[in-house]
């Protein structure tokens, strides 16, 4: 059989990594796509650059139109990152009649629907395993493996930067810019840092998962997202003392109301499996209701776990590229005709349970008042520690868990809280799952 002949956008950190992959495991790939994968061309700004993987064979542009256009390859493999010209090189290569590979989770959160549709009119395939939690097969799980189950919720561990920072922070009491520093240099954090520690890059794979989960199309922009850099050390201490750990997670789950997409910091029980995720790893809690809780971990970023989902996306394409177009697994796992435009739910709508952390005057009445308001506001507390005054100040820290309770009552609660004169600074709030497997 003739070889397939694909071509690379982009030979950065998982470029490179699946040129080597590729060379690496030739023989073994081609045994189970059924025909030999060859790269012919790739495309870099910088045609000096040093790359870190094997370049003999494969032509190197600096244009990389000049590869979505040239009529012998069919696949493109775009691995340059960002809205644009990603988005118009993959709508290039599509018209072009090519198959696409992304890892580009922007780019399918943000003009994936644009792209389906020019896909199907085209008969062409775009598959995206490794734009979700990197080298886990996450995408092909939930789209085939749970195809049986209506999927309830999921709740995932989906930037690898953020949690490396956490973890690093706990356990090293290290600050969070070092911390930072260290994951771009480990090649785990985007271009932009911004999108991985503001909660921006776990909301673009959380409105991923929710689109295949759901059978609803991608809705990145109602995604309510927060990051982590705001989180002190000391709340990672406290909620460390009180049995949770802090995980940055995205939480998609189906409601009467809508759905909840949701990307913030979350206490999680320690017991919890998916709380003991650490480092740079991934992990995906999906409860489907037949199945149950599942949950799949791995390597979310780096060069070669992100190729290892690359490379399985080129199989996939060139075991179908006989295949009908009509009998091929639908983009977003649900036919295209059968999307279901589900609301989704705004912030203040979502319950969940909260940790607090109040500087209150250590004097007589404080808690009272404190408490009064949340009772009013239908509140109820499962906790409250005081800890010790620090040397010289006059308020003491006051860390407080409640039930499950509306966001828009705890923002009123909270504004309440703040206008007491016996509350010294700004109520710190982080939101808290329990994750247990009946969870509905
Ligand atoms: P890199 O920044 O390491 O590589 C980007 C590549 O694209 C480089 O080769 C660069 O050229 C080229 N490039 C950048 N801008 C342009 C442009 N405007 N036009 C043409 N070429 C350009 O990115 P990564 O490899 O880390 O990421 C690639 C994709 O994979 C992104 O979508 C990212 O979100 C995703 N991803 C990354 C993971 C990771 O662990 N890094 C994990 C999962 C997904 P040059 O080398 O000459 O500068
Ligand atoms: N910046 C991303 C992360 C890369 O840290 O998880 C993998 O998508």
């Amino acid at each position: 059989m003739k070889p397939v002949k694909i071509g690379i956008l982009g030979l950065g950190t998982v470029g490179c990594g699946t040129v080597s992959v590729l060379a690496r495991n030739a023989l073994e790939i081609s045994r189970r796509a059924g025909r030999e994968i060859r790269i012919a061309q790739a495309s870099a700004r910088d045609l000096r650059k040093k790359r870190a993987c094997p370049m003999e064979g494969i032509q190197l542009v600096q244009d990389p139109y000049e590869v979505v256009r040239n009529p012998e390859i069919e696949v493109v493999v775009e691995l340059i990152g960002g809205y644009e010209p990603a988005r118009e090189l993959v709508l290039e290569a599509i018209a072009n009649g090519k198959h696409v590979v992304t890892a580009n989770k922007a780019l399918i959160a943000m003009y994936g629907n644009e792209i389906f549709a020019a896909a199907q009119k085209k008969g062409v395939m775009v598959a995206f395993e490794a734009a979700v939690a990197g080298g886990i097969p996450i995408i092909k799980a939930v789209r085939e493996g749970l195809a049986g189950n209506r999927i309830e919720w999921m709740a995932g561990i989906i930037n690898g930067t953020c949690n490396f920072i956490l973890t690093e922070m706990r356990d090293k009491g290290a600050d969070f810019a070092d911390v930072l520093k260290e994951a771009q240099r480990l090649g785990y954090a985007e271009t932009d840092p911004t999108f991985d520690v503001e909660g921006i890059d776990a909301a673009h794979k959380l409105t991923i998962l929710a689109a295949i989960a759901f059978g609803i199309p991608l809705k990145f922009k109602q995604a309510y997202t927060e990051g982590i850099s705001k989180l002190t050390r000391l709340d990672v201490q406290y909620a460390e003392k009180l049995g949770y750990r802090v995980k940055l997670l995205g939480i998609a789950r189906r409601t009467n109301g809508g759905v909840e997409l949701r990307v913030h910091p979350t206490l999680i029980p320690e017991r919890r499996l998916i709380a003991n995720v650490d480092g740079a790893m991934n992990a995906v809690l999906v409860k489907g209701d037949a199945v149950g809780p599942t949950m799949f971990y791995g390597a979310g970023a780096g060069a070669e776990p992100t190729a290892s989902a690359v490379v399985a996306d080129l199989v996939d394409v060139v075991r179908t590229l006989t295949a009908d177009p009509n009998n091929r697994v639908p983009h977003l796992a649900f036919q295209p005709d059968a999307l279901v435009d589900l609301p989704i739910l705004p912030i203040e709508e979502v319950e969940t349970s909260y940790y607090l952390r109040l500087h209150a005057l250590d004097k007589p009445g404080v808690l009272a008042e404190v408490t009064r308001i949340l009772a009013d506001l239908g509140i109820s507390i499962e906790s409250i520690l005081q800890k010790e005054p620090q040397a010289g100040e006059d308020s003491v820290p006051v860390i407080i868990l409640t039930q499950r309770v509306k966001e828009k009552n705890m923002n009123e609660a909270i504004a309440r809280i703040e206008k007491l004169s016996s509350i010294k600074a700004k109520v710190a709030r982080i939101r808290l799952e329990h994750l247990n497997p009946d969870w509905k």
